[in-house]
């Protein structure tokens, strides 16, 4: 354990499709990182890409070059802070559209150019991962009360399954060969007909179904911890071409949530059996849905493992889990770079 002396962070998150800022202070005399958000701010840009059903990258990039002043300042008023009072610049340099993490990230560095702040690029993946650890210190669990950990990240862009040895070292067991498990709930909402974003839409109409149609489960069966979500999106195509046009929206809407949380939690705890984790973490934009966090609870209960899972507003894309996972960083004895060295990188490996 590093002991880092008391830091108030300033976080930029637009990887994909929210311009998020957000102000976190970091008290570095504990076991685990003491965090407290003082702001965030997530700025949706869903109105202006649902007239497309779906983003569009260059009109992202230009919502963010808008929004990233405004949002900052709301930021810092919000916590209360003057721009020099911050200790820190955290952004996300990648994975993420190209455009939108272009913004975030060159105004971080001119930020930290022109202030003489240090700056910590943080993987997207990696808010994702410790976004149901920032508060790690007021549950008074001891590191052997919770690692070995299994972490599931299901977002729009990434299904992960990520062995955590311990608070620092995290290694990938698997992740989807296809479309991510977010992608699917997407492009199941579109040929349902249903609007942007359809994660949420699709798992509001679940909620008013039956799970009547059995769907496949892919890869459920497989000996390792990959997973695949595309056939079942086509097995839902023919259903609904079969039925021309006579089907019961909300009941295969819970049939393929049924589906993909069944393997999703599967798998999860396959996982966690074989490395005997001692804890479940779940995170990702997928996360917000009610089922899933449902169906893993009550495994965790079963299985007396601890499970911690992210308050709603950290599950889709935000700064604060970005500033959580610099923290994290920060403790675990990361230094911040030379601005000019950070690049947006698209396709970064956890
Ligand atoms: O983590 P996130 O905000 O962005 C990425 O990093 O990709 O995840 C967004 C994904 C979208 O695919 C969205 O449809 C899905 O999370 N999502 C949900 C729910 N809320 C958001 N999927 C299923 N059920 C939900 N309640
Ligand atoms: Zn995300």
């Amino acid at each position: 354990m590093v002991k880092t002396p008391a830091k108030t962070i300033l976080a930029i998150e637009t990887s994909c499709d929210e311009t998020a800022v957000a102000v976190l202070r970091l008290e570095g005399k504990t076991a685990w990182p003491e965090i407290t958000t003082l702001s965030s701010v997530v700025r949706s840009q869903i109105q202006l890409h649902a007239k497309m059903g779906g983003v569009v990258p260059e009109a992202a990039a230009r919502a963010h070059v808008k929004n990233i002043l405004p949002v900052t300042e709301k930021a810092l008023k919000d916590a209360r802070v003057t721009l020099e009072k911050i200790d820190m610049l955290a952004v996300t340099y990648g994975p993420g559209l190209v455009p939108s993490l272009i913004v975030g990230v060159e105004f971080a560095k001119a930020l930290a150019l022109a202030t003489k702040k240090p700056l910590l690029p943080v993987n997207h993946m990696a808010g994702h991962l410790y976004s149901p650890l920032g508060k790690l210190k007021d549950q008074g669990l001891k590191a052997r009360d919770i690692f070995p950990q299994i972490s599931l990240i299901v977002s729009g862009g990434h299904t992960l399954l990520v062995l955590m040895k311990d608070e620092k070292h995290y290694k990938v067991l698997g992740s989807t060969v296809d479309d991510a498990a977010g992608e699917a709930f997407d492009k199941v909402a579109k040929l349902l007909g249903l609007p942007y974003p359809g994660g949420p839409e699709v798992s509001r109409l679940a909620e008013q179904g039956k799970a009547s149609v059995a769907f496949p489960r892919p890869m459920l069966n497989q000996k390792n911890y990959n997973f695949s979500f595309s056939g079942l999106k086509t097995a839902v195509l023919y259903f609904v071409k079969d039925q021309s046009g006579k089907h019961n929206t909300a009941d295969i809407c819970a049939s393929f949530q049924e589906a993909v949380v069944d393997v999703l939690v599967q798998k999860t705890l396959r996982a966690a059996k074989e490395f005997k984790a001692k804890s479940i973490s779940l995170s990702g934009g997928v996360s917000a849905n009610r089922r899933l966090r449902q169906e893993l609870t009550l495994a965790c209960k079963k299985n007396r493992l601890e499970f911690f899972v992210p308050e709603f507003k950290l599950c889709t894309d935000n700064a604060e889990m970005i500033g959580i996972a610099a923290a994290f960083m920060l403790h675990n004895g990361k230094k911040p770079v030379n601005p000019n060295l950070v690049q947006a990188t698209p396709g970064l490996e956890l």
